[in-house]
């Protein structure tokens, strides 16, 4: 059994990193986030998987080698942050050597008609490291459980079929 799971929030500025953690703990949106959370953890006994569970925000510092699984945050109302999602950078590196990984989560889909799953899918396809990929809105808490869950599932059950929400409906 593992004795606890790290999540680490990575993305591209302003697509809502710290907000979807802030959700999550107060499940409310907040209007007004400090550019980065503290790390919080979850006890055991409230998360799904009884797994003290350490959420952590992005910032430069952080030793990505420390992460047991890493979301990479877009905004599916921005182009530039879905695009990111497919460059290599020291976080495709990181999976790479330490086999962390990854999920996509597409923020701020109350902002959007349509799903942006058609772009991301391509990108899934070429990461065998991607576990699986959500959309969800920090604002109006679509989804926040849910992502923490697959999170924390990438990490305790690795290798898990390919599951897209968005896809079953
Ligand atoms: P940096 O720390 O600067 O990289 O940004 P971040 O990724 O932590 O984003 P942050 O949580 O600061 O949110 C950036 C802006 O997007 C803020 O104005 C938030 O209110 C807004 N925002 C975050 N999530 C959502 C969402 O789900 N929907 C909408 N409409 N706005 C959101
Ligand atoms: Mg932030």
């Amino acid at each position: 059994m593992r004795k606890d799971v790290r999540i680490l929030l990575v993305g591209e500025p302003k697509v809502g990193k710290t907000s979807l953690i802030m959700s999550l703990v107060s499940e409310e949106f907040p209007e007004e986030v400090p550019l980065r959370a503290e790390e919080i953890t979850i006890p055991a006994d409230v998360t799904p998987e009884r797994v003290p569970t350490h959420i952590v925000d992005y910032s430069v510092i952080f030793p990505l080698f420390q992460a047991n699984v890493i979301c990479i945050v877009y905004a599916v109302n921005n182009k530039k942050s879905i695009e990111k999602v497919s460059f290599p950078c020291p976080v495709c590196l990181c999976v790479a050597m330490y086999r962390v990984p990854l999920i996509l989560v597409g923020n701020k889909s109350d902002l959007v008609e349509h799903s942006s799953m058609e772009t991301i899918l391509p990108i899934m396809n070429q990461y065998s490291e991607i576990e699986t990929c959500v959309e969800c809105s920090a604002k109006n808490l679509k989804n926040i459980s849910e992502l923490f869950y697959y999170a924390q599932k990438a990490v305790l059950h690795p290798t898990g079929p390919l599951y897209c929400p968005e896809e079953k409906e």
